[in-house]
């Protein structure tokens, strides 16, 4: 006995020798991720689990299913909530509808750069949020992708102004706050999950729809769409999420080796956009897409969207105050 805790104990206290030791056995988690390879997603998602393993000295891995493979975004919230998945990357637009107060993020014009976007999720706003999304929808937000700015894009015609809309059927997720914004602009937009947004636009069954540039390219979009018009109503973030029955279950040595690799998983993935959005956008142009801005700097856009979708929402973000609350932690 004397023997066996002199050399148990020591193991125990150092966490690196701890998932050295050869009774520690292995996990394999599963990862859902709504793009395919080689967008802001996959980054966040592949970064995160190299610095899992290091961390954890190989003794968790993380399987990464790209492309919508283990269901549309909405369905691996559901499956992470009852602990038949371990983690998704989703667009947060895509947890509002089962976590609604994480909606102050995807409030027309609330975020104006990727500072700004760095700042709440990194801040007191991300973290209450991170909490909420706890308590309504079963999972935590352990990182976040940066994927920028969701530009416009159609296979119709250049659009400038909110007239050019006109005619236009465009693809939205099933999200309460982006319907409102496109209604705010004149126009029904269709709601749709994203694994089917990219059949339905090279059928034409809708004409356009909205993601960042990276996100179009990963996704191969420029294949079936030709016009972009670069809004800036909302800033893409992609939440890293974890069941948090999951979470629950595993020891704290592993628990802190997730917070650790989540945090450092986002620092990079903030780096990786600001280094990688301007090279992708030229990519795009050069394999045809038209880019047409916005006519007087989008201010019938902003006009519209802020005085209508704002208040409208006031009450399921958890009160004006919120709203505040974030525009305070952006100095406005
Ligand atoms: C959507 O448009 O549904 C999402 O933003 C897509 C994504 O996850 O990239």
């Amino acid at each position: 006995m004397k023997l066996k805790k002199t050399v148990v104990l020591p193991l125990v206290a150092a966490t690196g020798l701890l998932f050295a030791s050869p009774l520690a056995l292995a996990q394999n988690f599963k990862m859902a991720l709504g793009d395919a390879a080689g967008g802001t997603q996959w980054e966040l998602g592949k970064t995160f689990a190299q610095l899992l393993q290091k961390k954890t000295a190989g003794k968790v891995k993380v399987d990464l299913f790209p492309n919508g493979q283990l269901g549309s975004e909405e369905d691996t919230i559901n499956n992470a909530a009852m602990g038949l998945l371990d983690f998704s990357v989703l667009a947060v637009n895509n947890i509002t509808p089962f976590s609604p107060t994480v909606g102050v993020l995807t409030l027309p014009y609330v975020i104006q750069s990727p500072e700004d976007a760095r700042k709440l999720t990194q801040g007191t706003v991300g973290n209450e949020l991170t909490q909420n999304t706890i308590r309504d929808a079963g999972v935590r937000i352990v990182g976040w992708a940066y994927s920028g700015f969701r530009v416009l894009t159609n296979s119709k015609k250049p659009v400038k102004t909110l007239a050019d809309l006109k005619g236009l059927v465009v693809r939205v997720p099933k999200n309460e706050i982006m319907i409102s914004t496109y209604k705010s602009w004149g126009v029904n937009p269709t709601p749709m999950a994203w694994s089917e947004t990219f059949t339905a636009l090279q059928q034409r069954v809708v004409h356009g729809q909205d993601n960042p540039y990276i996100t179009i390219s990963a996704m191969k979009f420029n294949e079936v769409q030709k016009y972009v018009t670069p809004i800036r109503y909302i800033f893409s973030l992609e939440p890293l999420v974890m069941s948090e029955s999951v979470f629950k279950s595993q020891k704290p040595e592993v628990q802190k080796a997730i917070l650790d690799a989540g945090r450092e998983a986002t620092a990079h993935s903030y780096k990786y956009l600001l280094a990688t959005e301007d090279r992708i956008k030229k990519e795009l142009v050069a394999k045809g897409m038209v880019i047409t801005e916005p006519a007087d700097g989008e201010k019938e856009w902003i006009a519209k969207a802020t005085a209508t979708v704002w208040p409208k929402y006031y009450q399921s973000i958890g009160g004006k105050q919120k709203l505040d609350n974030a525009l305070k932690a952006l100095g406005r």
